[in-house]
């Protein structure tokens, strides 16, 4: 009882939560959205700057893969969530791809990576045994697809031999990718993904790690769990390197968390890594 009340105070405390509420709902907000007088790119948007939006961290970087795809001249890119489990974030990830879609026009195919029997066996202690167990999370899968659009793609196995066979696929260009396995080894394996052609990666990939920042138990380090997987991938790749976004959490109106958890994959000897995005005018006119 006392840590549920705690768990309450905690969250009706927290200021974003009340910036959240009052400004997603403000009644003039609202009245003109009703009247059509917010187009609905500047609705989306206005939602995501003050995260008035489910997860906006996926909302933040399939927007702006979509985005960067569009200013490529590309016309669709895939999604990925590592670990579905019971698929809260997958069918999340449908919402708001139909909303980014909507915006940018920017096509988006979904594909969900799970074991569907829960979290595998733990390796070592860079799985992090004290606060995961094997089984966590099952997935129904039944359930599951009758909640999914046809369009969303589940992908159903260990990621250790789902992601090579996945990659033998015809796929779009991956924008953003969602890692939530938890272990450090899963993690190692589903990085894989970036293994591939460039033709199947757009040059900077946005990626959003659900373990960097855990609770007070979970003290999650850089010497085990994601953090572990992300500091070995840069190590072995020369001209690939995941990297946070600098003064992300600075530049965002509510000062969240998960700021702290969305990266970019660069390829940097990617074709199109070099190649200019903003629309030459308005940058000239914004640089003068
Ligand atoms: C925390 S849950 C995912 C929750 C989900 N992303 C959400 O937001 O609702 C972690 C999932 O990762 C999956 N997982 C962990 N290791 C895996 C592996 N090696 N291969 C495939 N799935 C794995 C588990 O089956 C589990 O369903």
């Amino acid at each position: 009882m006392k840590n549920i009340v705690i768990h309450l105070i905690n969250n009706i405390m927290k200021i974003e939560t009340y910036q959240k509420l009052t400004l997603v709902f403000h009644p003039t907000l609202l009245l003109l959205f009703f009247l059509r007088k917010i187009p609905l790119s500047w609705f989306f948007e206005l939602r995501l700057a003050i995260d008035g939006i489910d997860r906006p961290y996926y909302a933040y970087c399939l927007f702006q893969a979509a985005l960067e795809a569009k200013a490529l001249h590309l016309k669709k890119i895939s999604a990925i969530e590592f670990g579905v489990a019971a698929g809260n974030g997958l069918i999340s990830l449908e919402r708001l791809s139909k909303q980014v879609t909507h915006i940018t026009g920017i096509e988006i195919d979904i594909y969900g990576f799970d074991l569907v029997t829960g979290l595998p066996k733990i390796s070592d202690y860079r799985d992090l045994p004290y606060i995961w167990k094997k089984g966590f999370c099952k997935m129904n899968v039944s359930t599951l697809r009758k909640r999914l659009k046809r369009s969303t793609t589940l992908i159903l196995g260990d990621v250790k031999d789902t992601v090579p066979i996945f990659l033998e696929r015809d796929f779009s260009p991956i924008g953003f990718i969602a890692f939530d396995l938890d272990y450090y080894t899963s993690t190692k394996f589903a990085l894989r993904i970036f293994h591939t052609i460039e033709n199947n990666l757009l040059p900077r990939i946005f990626c959003y790690f659900d373990n960097i920042i855990g609770t007070d138990e979970e003290i999650m380090c850089e010497f085990t769990g994601e953090q572990l997987s992300i500091r070995e991938f840069n190590n072995i790749h020369k001209n690939k390197k995941i990297a946070k976004i600098s003064g992300l959490y600075h530049k965002r109106i509510i000062k969240s968390t998960w700021s702290d958890m969305v990266y970019v994959m660069h390829s940097f000897k990617h074709t199109l890594y070099n190649r200019y995005i903003y629309p030459s005018e308005d940058r000239q006119d914004n640089l003068n």
